[in-house]
C-alpha cells in the first residue's frame, strides 16, 4: 500500500512549491521512487521537479474517447491500449515518476476513459511507496474521484483572513463529498512574520485539522520562480525546507 498525499487549496497559494519540496524530502530520506502526479492542468510541477511532462493524460483521454467509441479491430483491448498509452505519459526520472493529468475534460462522454485512469492510477500507485498529487485550484480532482483515500491531505493559504476562510470552505467541499483521509495538515505559506495569524486557531478548531505548519515568506522560493530553475538550485538549508522536514518527522509519515 502506498502512501497518499494530496495537495489542494486555492490558486497561486503554494501547492506546487510544496508537492515539489515535499517529493524532494521523502527522497532524501530515501523513501523512493516517489510516484508525483500533477493533477493541475497547468502542468508546472514537472520544471519544479526539474523534468519535462511532454505527455499528459488529458492529451490521452481525447484519444480513449476515440477508441472507446470506435471500438478496437487488433487484437489488443481497449484497456490494455489505454493502459498503453497511459505509461506513454509516465515521466521516468531517478527517484520518481511524474504522471501529468493536463486539460481537463472537454464536450462528450468521458466516464469510460476517466475510469480507466482511475483503475491505471490506482495500479501504478502500488509499485511506489509514496505518491503525492498536486491539485488545482479546489477540489475538482478529488471530487471526480480519481483517489479515494488521502493519508494526509494538505490544505496550503496564505495568512490572509480570506485565505483561512477558504480553508474551512475546503473542508465543508471534503465533507459534503465524503472525501476520505486519516490526516487533514493546514499550511500556512508565506508568513512575512515568525508566527502564525491569530485566526487560524478558530480554522483549526472549524475543520477539526490535526496540524497547522507555519511556512515563511521565503526570497529563494521567489527567485526560482523568477529564473524558472528547478528545486535543485535551493540551499540545503532553506527555512521552507526545514519546516517541511519537520512537519513529515510531526506527522509520522516518515
Ligand atoms: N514560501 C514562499 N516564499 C516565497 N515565494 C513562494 C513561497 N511559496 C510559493 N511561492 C511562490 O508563489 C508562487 C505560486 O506558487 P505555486 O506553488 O505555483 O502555487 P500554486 O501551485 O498554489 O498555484 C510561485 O511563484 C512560488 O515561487
Ligand atoms: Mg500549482
Amino acid at each position: 500500500m502506498s502512501y497518499l498525499i494530496a495537495v489542494t487549496g486555492k490558486g497561486g497559494v503554494g501547492k506546487t512549491t510544496v508537492s515539489a519540496l515535499l517529493i524532494d524530502r521523502l527522497i532524501k530520506r530515501n523513501f523512493k521512487p516517489v510516484l508525483a502526479v500533477d493533477a493541475d492542468p497547468n502542468t508546472c510541477l514537472d520544471a519544479l521537479l526539474g523534468v519535462v511532462a511532454r505527455q499528459t493524460v488529458g492529451g490521452i483521454r481525447e484519444e480513449a474517447r476515440e477508441i472507446a467509441g470506435k471500438g478496437m479491430s487488433t487484437g489488443i483491448s481497449k484497456q490494455e491500449l489505454l493502459e498503453m498509452k497511459i505509461a506513454e505519459c509516465l515521466v521516468e526520472a531517478e527517484n520518481f515518476d511524474l504522471i501529468a493529468m493536463g486539460r481537463p475534460e472537454g464536450p462528450g462522454c468521458y466516464c469510460y476513459a476517466n475510469n480507466v485512469l482511475k483503475s491505471v492510477l490506482t495500479e501504478i500507485s502500488s509499485h511506489y511507496p509514496y505518491v503525492v498529487l498536486d491539485n488545482e485550484a479546489g477540489l475538482e480532482n478529488l471530487s471526480r474521484r480519481i483517489v479515494q483515500n488521502v493519508d494526509t491531505l494538505i490544505m496550503v493559504t496564505d495568512p490572509s483572513r480570506r485565505g483561512l476562510e477558504t480553508v474551512a470552505r475546503l473542508h465543508s467541499l471534503a465533507k459534503e463529498m465524503e472525501l476520505k483521509y486519516n490526516r487533514l495538515a493546514i499550511f500556512v505559506n508565506r508568513l512575512r512574520k515568525n508566527e502564525l495569524p491569530e485566526y487560524v486557531s478558530q480554522i483549526k478548531t472549524e475543520t477539526g485539522a490535526d496540524m497547522v505548519i507555519g511556512l515563511p515568506e521565503d526570497t529563494e522560493l521567489a527567485e526560482l520562480a523568477e529564473t524558472g530553475q528547478s528545486i535543485e538550485a535551493l540551499s540545503s538549508n532553506n527555512p521552507v525546507i526545514r519546516h517541511l522536514d519537520e512537519f513529515l518527522a510531526k506527522a509520522g509519515v516518515i
